[in-house]
């Protein structure tokens, strides 16, 4: 037994000797809300299998169904009736993004191209992340976008058509600010050229092109240029990379693990963090390996084996937001096995669904690992031995389960606040599939 209820959102973790067993996880979610979001701007009938389950992804088929478009959804598998990228239907109140970042990025981008005045909402951790950011190029284009309190959301667009076209060179790196802009430049008709200084995640650009864009990429640079009618297309999403991070993580500082992930994505956008691991030794074979709608997905076979060195685990520049979503993760990883990490150049980590740098940092000293908080990251000693504790989530999906990671590998039991409802923003299968690989 891994875990017990001691209450209806605290989750009780008991150590185990292994992970061991095969899985086969829900679509990704970044992929999944632009399947969702793309395949509304097509005309006519998408289907998406393996859609996720988030809680995320769910608020973005919320926010669709506000704005008029049809779409059946049968938890897994979603069809969507297009509308077209003009098609959409002023929405009778606020639009709630819920806790998610990437619906409200996203979405603000399609409202920036519509003929009517919208507002999008989330809840008090959406409300408190930055937006000034979104709004910036969005007004370039000739949006108006008013902000809420200290530039946060509520973010309410009124929407231009045509839109002017724009040369963006971001200067955040963020998958979210530039498929923003890319769907706005789809829905208000206009050209858009995007250079990235980092390269971020291409599910965007992928997926325009799978329904037919004429979108070109040139190393980091991205053209997209006016009229570009969309067609409605099936996709099959792969399992998601970032979910499936926790398990391998776990599997890996569980000596005699052996696990299989079936049909996970394998974008090279977003397996920085397996990269990282397989320089620490771990041994993590890819199966099976093909593209799937334009995205690589494969089978992943990890073993734990004695790590040949423990070295210092370190992250800094342009590889952050490679592995922005893992970070905390391999802070509790690293703990879990004894190594050093550095992490600088991270900031950003302050404005994700909480301070994930407190949180990390808070957690893995209520554990019993010597490390100390940054500004822009932290620094782990070598040679940590956690034992049980109580945890907290801060409300946040990844930061419980990164807890429940270094949970199986402590000494003793943990209790994690928060642990069982928050989950469900990015997996709500997290704890029941825990369950049944551990042991
Ligand atoms: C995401 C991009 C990242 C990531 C988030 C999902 C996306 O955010 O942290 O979980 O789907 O585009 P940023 O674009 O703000 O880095």
């Amino acid at each position: 037994m891994v875990l017990s209820n001691t209450s209806d959102d605290n989750v009780s973790v008991t150590p185990v000797n292994r992970l061991h067993g095969e899985l086969r996880l829900p679509g990704d979610k970044s992929i999944s809300h632009r399947a969702a979001l793309i395949a509304s701007l097509a005309r006519g009938k998408s289907a998406l299998q393996n859609f996720s389950t988030a809680q995320d992804c769910q608020a973005t088929l919320e926010c669709l169904k506000q704005l008029g478009v049809q779409l059946v959804n049968d938890g897994s598998n979603v069809v969507i009736a297009g509308v077209g990228a003009n098609g959409f239907k002023q929405p009778e109140g606020e639009l709630n993004a819920q806790n998610s970042g990437t619906t409200m990025r996203l979405l603000a981008g399609i409202l920036a191209g519509q003929n009517f005045t919208s507002t999008i909402t989330g809840d008090e951790s959406l409300r408190s992340r930055p937006m000034l950011r979104l709004a910036e190029p969005l007004r370039l284009m000739g949006a108006k976008v008013e902000l809420g309190p200290n530039d946060c959301a509520p973010v309410r667009i009124t929407g231009q058509h045509p839109l002017k076209s724009i040369r963006y060179q971001p200067t955040i790196a963020s998958a979210q600010l530039k498929s923003a802009v890319l769907l706005a430049g789809l829905t208000g008709d206009c050209d858009v050229t995007i250079k990235e200084q980092t390269r971020t995640r291409d599910h965007t650009e992928l997926l325009l092109q799978t329904f037919g864009s004429s979108l070109n990429r040139t190393d980091n640079q991205i053209v997209l240029s006016g009229n570009n009618p969309l067609r409605a297309c099936d996709v099959v999403i792969p399992g998601d990379v970032s979910s499936a991070a926790f398990f391998i993580a776990a599997a890996i500082a569980l000596p005699g693990s052996n696990l299989v992930i079936h049909e996970v994505g394998l974008n090279p956008t977003r397996t920085a963090f397996l990269s990282k691991l397989t320089e620490l030794g771990a041994d993590i074979n890819i199966a099976n390996k093909r593209p799937q709608n334009g995205e690589p997905a494969g089978n992943l076979e990890v073993s734990s084996v004695p790590l040949k060195n423990k070295l210092p685990i370190v992250v800094a520049g342009s590889e952050v937001s490679s592995l922005i979503d893992e970070l905390p993760l391999l802070a509790f990883l690293a703990a879990g096995i004894g190594c050093a990490m550095e992490l600088r150049d991270a900031a950003e980590l302050r404005v994700k669904e909480c301070d994930r740098i407190t949180a990390t940092v808070e957690n893995l000293k209520r554990m019993g690992a010597l490390i100390v908080a940054r500004d822009d990251g932290w620094s782990l000693a070598q040679g940590s031995q956690l034992h049980g504790a109580e945890l907290n989530s801060f409300g946040d999906h990844r930061i419980a389960m990164s807890c429940a990671v270094a949970a199986l590998t402590a000494e003793g039991s943990s209790n994690i606040e928060g642990g069982r409802g928050s989950v469900a923003v990015s997996l709500p299968e997290f704890w029941n599939l825990l369950e049944k690989v551990s042991g």
